[in-house]
């Protein structure tokens, strides 16, 4: 039976049905690792492109990165400050989701893109205070649009920099790329 099946494949049919199931194999896996990167249905199109064009700063939206571990998300009280004025002469349509939110006090469940795993020990704080810029880990923000997974977050990408941030310095070097330092 096997041994039949595969003098079958080697007819021009058979080979045609390899190639074809090779093809859709290769698609598949192309449109899953594309699927994987697209930016998710956030619930309000922010964009960070016009944002931070108009000069706010980051941290003014995402103020936990100096004091620990995480960023944060802002929440519809950072973008009324602003959008109390603009939403009385605007008619976009994406502004008026963030209206909805606002006037029926929902929270903006914004979805997270940018993670590590649960068990890495990841805080900004160490690396924002060792002038560590929030482009040389997240890219150029300016000119994104939506936030999309940048998936490079790995430990060889962390590793990388630590060897490269530490130079000879062999105490910093041990402490960095210590095991225990990113996991616990
Ligand atoms: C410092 C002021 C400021 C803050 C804070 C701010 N925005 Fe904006 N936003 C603007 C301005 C200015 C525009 C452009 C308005 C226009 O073109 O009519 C804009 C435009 C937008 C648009 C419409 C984009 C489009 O293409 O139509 C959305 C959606 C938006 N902001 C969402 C938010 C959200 C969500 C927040 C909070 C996380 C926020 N904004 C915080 C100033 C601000
Ligand atoms: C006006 C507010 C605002 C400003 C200014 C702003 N952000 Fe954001 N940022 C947001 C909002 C809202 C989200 C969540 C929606 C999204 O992912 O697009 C976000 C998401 C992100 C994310 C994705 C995080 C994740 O995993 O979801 C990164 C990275 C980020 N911001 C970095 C920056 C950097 C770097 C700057 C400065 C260059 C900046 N932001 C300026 C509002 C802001
Ligand atoms: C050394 C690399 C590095 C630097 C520098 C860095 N980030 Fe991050 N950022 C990360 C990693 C890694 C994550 C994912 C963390 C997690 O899953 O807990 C992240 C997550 C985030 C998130 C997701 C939201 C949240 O609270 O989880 C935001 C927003 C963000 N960073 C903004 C910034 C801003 C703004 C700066 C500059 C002030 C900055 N980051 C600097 C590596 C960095
Ligand atoms: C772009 C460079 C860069 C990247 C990428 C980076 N780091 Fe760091 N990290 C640093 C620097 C610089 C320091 C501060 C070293 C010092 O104390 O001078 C640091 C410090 C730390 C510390 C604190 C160490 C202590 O002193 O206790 C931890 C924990 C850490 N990083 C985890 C991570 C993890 C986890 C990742 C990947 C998800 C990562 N880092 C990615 C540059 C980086
Ligand atoms: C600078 C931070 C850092 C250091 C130091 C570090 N790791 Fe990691 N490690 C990570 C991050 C981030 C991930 C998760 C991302 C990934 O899958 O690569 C990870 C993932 C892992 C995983 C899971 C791999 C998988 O495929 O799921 C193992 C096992 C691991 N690390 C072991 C170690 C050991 C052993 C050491 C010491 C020799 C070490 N790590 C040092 C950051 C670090």
């Amino acid at each position: 039976m096997i041994k039949r099946f595969f003098e079958w494949l080697l007819q021009p049919l058979g080979l045609v049905a390899v190639l074809i199931t090779v093809i859709t194999l290769f698609s598949l896996a192309v449109f899953g690792i594309n699927l994987t990167q697209q930016a998710p249905e956030q619930p309000i199109q922010f964009t960070h492109k016009l944002h931070v064009g108009l000069g706010i700063q980051c941290l003014y939206c995402h103020p936990g990165a100096l004091r620990g571990p995480s960023p944060g998300l802002p929440t519809q009280t950072k973008c009324w400050g602003c959008h109390q004025q603009i939403a009385k002469t605007s008619t976009s349509p994406k502004l008026a989701v963030l209206v909805d939110y606002v006037q029926n006090n929902k929270p903006i469940q914004w979805i997270p893109v940018s993670q590590v795993p649960d068990f890495v020990h990841f805080t900004h704080r160490p690396h924002i205070a060792a002038g560590v810029n929030c482009e040389e880990c997240h890219g150029d923000m300016t000119k994104v649009e939506i936030a999309q997974n940048p998936q490079t977050m790995n430990m060889g990408w962390c590793l990388t920099c630590h060897i490269k941030k530490a130079g000879d310095d062999k105490e910093k070097l041990n402490k960095l790329a210590d095991c225990g330092t990113c996991h616990y």
